[in-house]
């Protein structure tokens, strides 16, 4: 695939007004993608669980204007108007214009809502940026004469999300998502996510992640100041290296169902993102004390029960504990009793791993 086939042929079906709703997860990445080229294009290949619960649902409703010179929406969140969500979703129309070139031509009433707490620190721009995209793609599956593949409706959306967010382009399917080309996963691209296609082991199955909200604040480190950092970053090429062999390691690991291997893995990719974070100019630490009670907490639970409980970080503080649905049991009474103390207002997510995106009726 290259960008060209992103490019439609010309509209040939006229479509006065419409409404199309879909509704998409967020994901966590196990191998993360931290640093990019132009266009949005990722340093290194990155592998994530499609979240279940964590989502957001959008509805595009579009009319048809007479005056194609600009763009012309309006967005709401929860039902309120949300003008200061209007720039991004701006930059985000310049920037796919050019593969949904319908954009001008209609008017669009964007509402949007997220399952999980708007201020909960938690990125809503995987969701967001992948229900988005979906809806775009709607639109244009409407203005087509030829059927569009499932496989091609998909990959283009998340072409779409990709250029909105980069961790969007994994958020349409699941239950594995890998993202940027490699040697390891055949048919893996730089321009969308692809479904992992090898073997997963059972252990994988309905794998459980507790979100603990640690800081529920603004991102301290927007995701686009964060990647530029690796722009002259003295780890940056071995970092980008780390990523493919992490996951060549992962292959085995994620077949024959090695939780030990699996949790050393993905804690090893989280302290590493934050370790790039840290020894970037400018610097910064995005864990809070906080963060570090909790990793040691679940370090200690760990080493005296042998459970396989794990973690792994975004670019914030806030801890993603990683553990298979057989010993939930357990691990969630341990969390419940002695992680959640931890949390801004002892709030925490449950979620479990899932397999994408939804349109809605
Ligand atoms: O999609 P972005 O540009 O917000 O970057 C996300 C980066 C991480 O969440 C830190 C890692 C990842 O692979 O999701």
């Amino acid at each position: 695939m290259t960008v060209a086939q992103f490019i439609p042929q010309t509209y040939t079906e006229t479509v006065a007004q419409g409404k199309v709703t879909w509704e998409s997860p967020s994901n966590i990445a196990l191998v993360k993608y931290w640093g990019k080229k132009k266009n949005q294009i990722p340093e290194n290949p990155s592998i994530s669980f499609t979240l279940n619960n964590c989502k957001t649902i959008t509805t595009l409703t579009f009319e048809k204007k007479d005056d194609a010179s600009d763009f012309d929406f309006e967005v709401y969140l929860d039902g309120e108007k949300k003008d200061d969500f209007k720039p991004k979703i701006e930059t985000f129309f310049k920037r796919v214009e050019s593969y949904v070139p319908f954009l001008k031509d209609y008017k669009f009433v964007v509402e949007t809502q997220n399952t999980f707490p708007h201020s909960s620190g938690i990125a809503s721009s995987a969701s967001g940026m992948s229900a988005m995209a979906l809806c775009l793609m709607s639109v244009e599956k409407q203005l087509v004469s030829e059927e569009l593949s499932e496989e091609y409706f998909n990959q283009k959306a998340s072409f779409l999300a990709r250029l909105g967010s980069g961790s969007a382009c994994r958020s349409l399917e699941g239950d594995l998502i890998v993202w940027g080309e490699n040697e390891v996963v055949e048919g893996s691209s730089d321009l969308f996510g692809v479904k992992y296609p090898y073997a997963v082991h059972e252990n994988f199955k309905e794998y459980q992640d507790t979100i603990l909200l640690v800081d529920k604040g603004e991102k301290q480190v927007s995701s686009t100041v964060g990647h530029n950092l690796m722009f002259n970053h003295p780890y940056a090429q071995n970092r980008f290296a780390q990523a493919h062999d992490n996951l060549e390691k992962l292959k085995p690991i994620l077949e024959s169902g090695d939780l030990d291997a699996f949790i050393s893995l993905i804690e090893s990719e989280a302290l590493t993102l934050h370790a790039m974070m840290m020894t970037s100019m400018p610097y910064f630490i995005l864990m809070k004390p906080n963060t570090l009670e909790i990793i040691n907490k679940i370090w200690a639970f760990r080493n005296e029960t042998g459970a396989h409980i794990g973690f792994t970080l975004d670019a914030g503080a806030n801890v993603h504990v990683l553990y298979p649905k057989q010993e939930s049991e357990e691990i969630l009474e341990f969390i419940k009793n002695e992680l959640v103390a931890y949390c801004q207002n002892e709030q925490y997510i449950c979620d479990q791993i899932g397999f994408g995106a939804k349109q809605v009726q």
